[in-house]
């Protein structure tokens, strides 16, 4: 069995140590996060460093692949993007819940993590670091860019498109065929029926433009 190592200790964290002890694929070694003390302990395993000393504990811990458990799109892209500069070769693990319905023919980047209950249909594209959470749909055809999310019920249509760190919200559905932009967030609730332009936020039924939106902008 693989050594893992998580990055943040977060609730998403914490769904993220129940998927891979489900999955049965990987051994957790620790977590490494700021704001708890080194040697807490979340759902039994223990703070074992700060990302800054990553290299010296994959060594010491013999990891294999570690997963980056922040549930906010542009923070986990900052995070893996610094560790892809420190460590180019290091490996990401992907967690997919077993009950998760994910079709045979469907991609999914490193490093994304699928929830229980999420459903990915025919030729649907999942690219790196994405979360599907609880109980989402990713329509088939449909494509997750990089970093992007779909909150929990979240239904995304064939061949729709979300772009890289798009945030598609709680119970929100996005109709077929759409081009969600860049960085964009959709409101918890909305009915998405037309195109988004890149760092916009959207909500409302049928979904508005509410305001734009600044890269890395809160949005829990
Ligand atoms: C939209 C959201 C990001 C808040 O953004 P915000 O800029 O802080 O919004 P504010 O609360 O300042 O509200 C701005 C406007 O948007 C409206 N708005 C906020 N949330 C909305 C929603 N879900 N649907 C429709 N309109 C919404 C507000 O009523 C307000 O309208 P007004 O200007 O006419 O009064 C947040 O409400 C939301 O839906 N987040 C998604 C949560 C989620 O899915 N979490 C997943 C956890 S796993």
């Amino acid at each position: 069995m693989k050594n893992c190592l998580i990055i943040g200790a977060s609730g998403h964290a914490k769904v993220i140590i129940d998927i891979i002890e489900s999955q049965n694929a990987a051994k957790i070694m620790g977590l490494l996060d700021l704001q708890h003390p080194i040697g807490a302990r979340i759902k039994g395993y223990a703070i074992i460093g700060r990302q800054e000393q990553l290299p010296q504990l994959m060594t010491e811990y013999a990891i294999d692949e570690i997963v980056v458990a922040i549930g906010d799109n542009f923070i986990r892209q900052r995070v893996v993007e610094s560790i892809r500069q420190n460590q180019p070769t290091l490996r990401f693990l992907t967690a997919i819940h077993p009950r998760a319905t994910v079709a045979a023919n469907v991609a999914i980047g490193e490093g994304s993590v699928i929830m229980a209950g999420v459903t990915v249909n025919s030729d649907a594209v999942i690219g790196a670091h994405c979360i599907l959470n609880s109980n989402s749909v990713l329509e088939h055809d449909a494509l997750l860019e990089d970093f992007a999310s779909l909150a929990p019920q979240a239904a995304v249509g064939g061949a729709t498109r979300i772009g890289v760190g798009a945030a598609v919200g709680m119970g929100a559905s996005v109709i077929q065929c759409l081009t969600i932009g860049k960085h964009c967030v959709v409101a918890a609730g909305a009915a998405v029926i037309d195109s988004v332009e890149d760092l916009m936020l959207v909500g409302g039924v049928p979904a508005k433009i509410i305001r734009s939106r600044s890269l890395g902008e809160k949005y829990f």
